[in-house]
């Protein structure tokens, strides 16, 4: 009997398999607070590590350029069935491989190199892949940008509007990284409307808000829309492209492949199936309403012991703070936290300087430890740790926070307590 189909990880590279394990208790036995994660099920890792990653196949279902394709064609128009019915879509494409990927198979089939795009500005919360310079929707393109108010740290929709008319773009986007409030999709809709613009809102965050019921959803208002699944869905590395009606589906559809993209991620769009299957469950959409309390806790918290709370609060799942009060970089902030295992991520703040070591924000996400099952108590504990821990830097801080976290992972175990 051929060992390649016996023998496990551990036999056959023991050096990958130590690193993954220490990977599985690093998760165990840190509060995960960085905003793009999540922890996926049993079920969906499953699916991540099914044999159909062994399937080649090019094209959509019913139309591929591989034969062998049809167990893989019951589970992508699964993926697509389901993303359509959790999100009322006409349209879904489910083969991104990455929600870049997505954006940028958007910018192929809706622009021209060279037209021009307006989006939030990176300092503001906005994405890498609405038009960076570093990015290719940068380079190729024109890319303009809204900020937020200065004093509130919200969209000011009228300042939108005005900047829209200014530039006139061909594509106008909403929807960031580290944005923590909602938007309003309907006023600008509207104003892309003003000006023949094509709105794309990209829920990447959201979009497990957006699926529970407890953020308002952008279809109704946008031409196209696109997510990961990732993040608040709970489900692996991908893309998703929705809307509400089939006006793009055929640009979009080769816009993906073969667009930007050769063959589908067989074993991805299983578990993306998997993940979508999940949040059309009833219990979904309390996960999706505790993540809410939980966000809203915690930035109460953090707050009442004197941190600066970006915009003073929370829609979402992200609590933005800035550390200019303190005097303090993100990244020292970052590494204050590491130490007694909590994981975040620098951030920059509006109107931050560009150099990210000078950063002065920190970025938190509440939908991964809300999925160990913290609710609001936790998250007020842990808010009290980290404000102490901030403010002070003692030894003694750090001792307690580290006991916290302990106790609180201990409490709440990982895939069956690592
Ligand atoms: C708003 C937004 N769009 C797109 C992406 C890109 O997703 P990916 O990392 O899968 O390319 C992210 C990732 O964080 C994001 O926050």
């Amino acid at each position: 009997m051929s060992t390649h189909f016996h023998s496990h990880l551990a036999t056959v590279d023991p050096s990958i398999a130590d690193a993954l394990s220490h990977e599985t208790m690093r998760q165990a036995n840190q509060i995960e607070l960085i905003a793009s994660e999540n922890i996926v099920s049993r079920a969906v890792l499953d699916a991540l590590g099914h044999a159909i990653t062994n399937k080649t196949l090019e094209g959509y279902p019913g139309n591929r350029f591989h034969g062998g394709g049809q167990f893989a064609d019951i589970v992508e128009l699964a993926a697509i069935d389901r993303a359509k019915e959790l999100f009322g879509a006409a349209y879904a494409n489910v083969q991104p491989h990455s929600g870049s990927q997505a954006n940028l198979a958007v910018f192929f089939a809706l622009l021209k190199p060279g037209d021009r795009v307006l989006s939030l500005d990176l300092a503001a919360g906005g994405h890498l892949s609405h038009g960076l310079g570093a990015n290719l929707s940068g380079r190729w393109f024109e890319a303009h940008h809204y900020g937020v108010d200065r004093e509130t740290g919200l969209i000011d929709h009228d300042q939108v509007e005005a900047r829209t008319k200014e530039i006139r773009p061909a594509l106008l986007i909403a929807g960031g990284s580290a944005y923590p409030r909602e938007i309003d999709f309907e006023r600008m809709a509207a104003i892309a409307k003003k000006v023949d613009a094509r709105f794309l809102v990209d829920m990447a965050h959201i979009a497990g808000l957006v699926a529970g019921g407890v953020h308002p959803s952008p279809l109704p208002h946008a031409d196209i829309v696109t997510c990961t699944t990732t993040k608040t869905l709970r489900g692996p590395r991908g893309g998703i492209i929705l809307a509400k009606d089939e006006t793009w589906s055929k640009k979009l559809q080769s816009a993906v492949f073969p667009g930007v993209q050769g063959s589908l991620h067989t074993q991805i769009i299983a578990a993306k199936a998997v993940c979508l299957g999940e949040a059309l469950q009833p219990d979904f959409r309390d996960y999706a309403r505790q993540i809410k309390e939980n966000a809203t806790a915690l930035a109460d918290t953090l707050s009442e012991h004197g941190l600066k709370v970006i915009s003073g609060g929370t829609d979402t799942h992200i609590v933005l703070l800035d550390f200019s009060p303190q005097g303090m970089t993100g990244k020292e902030a970052e590494t204050l936290l590491d130490e007694v295992n909590i994981t975040s991520n620098k951030n920059p703040v509006p109107y931050d300087v560009p150099n990210p070591s000078h950063w002065v924000g920190l970025r938190l996400g509440v939908s991964a430890a809300t999925t160990r099952g913290f609710k609001e108590g936790e998250f007020r504990a842990l808010a009290g740790v980290i404000a102490r821990l901030i403010l002070t830097k003692t030894e003694d801080a750090k001792c307690d926070a580290k006991r916290k976290v302990a106790e609180l992972c201990k409490s709440f175990p990982i895939y069956g307590g690592v």
